[in-house]
């Protein structure tokens, strides 16, 4: 591990040579806003919220993918970036139906707190609407593709962190949808394990639990460093003790 110094909007800072922007950013106390980065996942820097403009480079860079580097000279905030991540937003409001006020998830949706720090208050574009459909089929969850942001959290906890990987993405662009199994109604997932993980990453109400009225739902992340911690710490790590689980040999 080696020790860079870079600047981060006119202030020196040091950090690991591992570490990624956002980190050093965070780090700083500095907010930058972020969807698809979730602490415990891998990146995917698909949002590009968490743009940031980098001195010496061309275009701007997304900060949860960008590792830090000797000299980087960073700017987290800038009229220039407020309006890409104002336009972000809006572009996500109106490619899907984000209807707030009948979203079981109004009041704590990610989307939504992000569109009142970066002061959206109106769309620009022209909203698609499309007729997208509801999953109920699983007894306990839901998934509502008209609230899908595509930050693929529930792909890659499912993935990384469950290790079932029963969600993945079907499609391109505007067309991508988050699929179950091999694209059947989640209820019939063979590979499933109704952990939940995934409704509890979620940022918007896409994926919710079964029963929740308008603005019931909340979730929680900190499950994820919980887990982290533990496979760290070997906390579930039975190798060493009496294998109870591991087949009897045959005689
Ligand atoms: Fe960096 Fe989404 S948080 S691109």
């Amino acid at each position: 591990m080696s020790v860079v110094t870079l600047t981060i909007n006119d202030e020196l800072v040091s950090a690991r040579s591992e570490q990624t922007l956002l980190e050093v950013i965070r780090e700083q106390g500095i907010f930058i806003p972020t969807l698809c980065h979730m602490d415990g996942l891998s990146e995917r820097g698909g949002c590009r919220l968490c743009l940031v403009e980098v001195i010496g480079s061309r275009g701007l860079q997304a900060a949860c993918v960008t590792k830090v580097a000797e000299g980087m000279n960073v700017t987290t905030h800038s009229e220039r970036l407020n309006k890409y991540r104002r336009m972000i937003l809006e572009l996500l409001f109106s490619e899907r139906n984000h209807v707030c006020a009948v979203c079981v998830m109004n009041g704590n949706c990610e989307l939504q707190a992000l569109a009142a720090i970066e002061g959206m208050d109106h769309v620009r574009y022209d909203y698609l609407c499309p007729d997208l459909a509801v999953d109920l089929s699983h007894e306990r969850f839901g998934l509502d593709h008209n609230r899908c942001v595509l930050c693929t959290r529930c792909v890659r906890v499912c993935d990384e962190i469950e290790g079932a990987h029963t969600k993945d993405v079907l499609g391109r662009g505007i067309n991508c949808r988050i699929i179950n199994d091999l694209n059947q109604p989640w209820g019939s997932s063979v590979s499933c394990t109704s952990c939940g993980k995934c409704v509890q990453v979620c940022p918007t109400g896409a994926l919710f639990k079964k029963g929740s009225s308008v603005a019931e739902m909340e979730k929680r992340h900190d499950f994820l460093a919980w887990i982290m911690a533990g496979r760290e710490k070997n906390e579930w790590d039975h190798s060493e003790k009496t294998p109870y689980y591991a087949p009897k040999p045959r005689g």
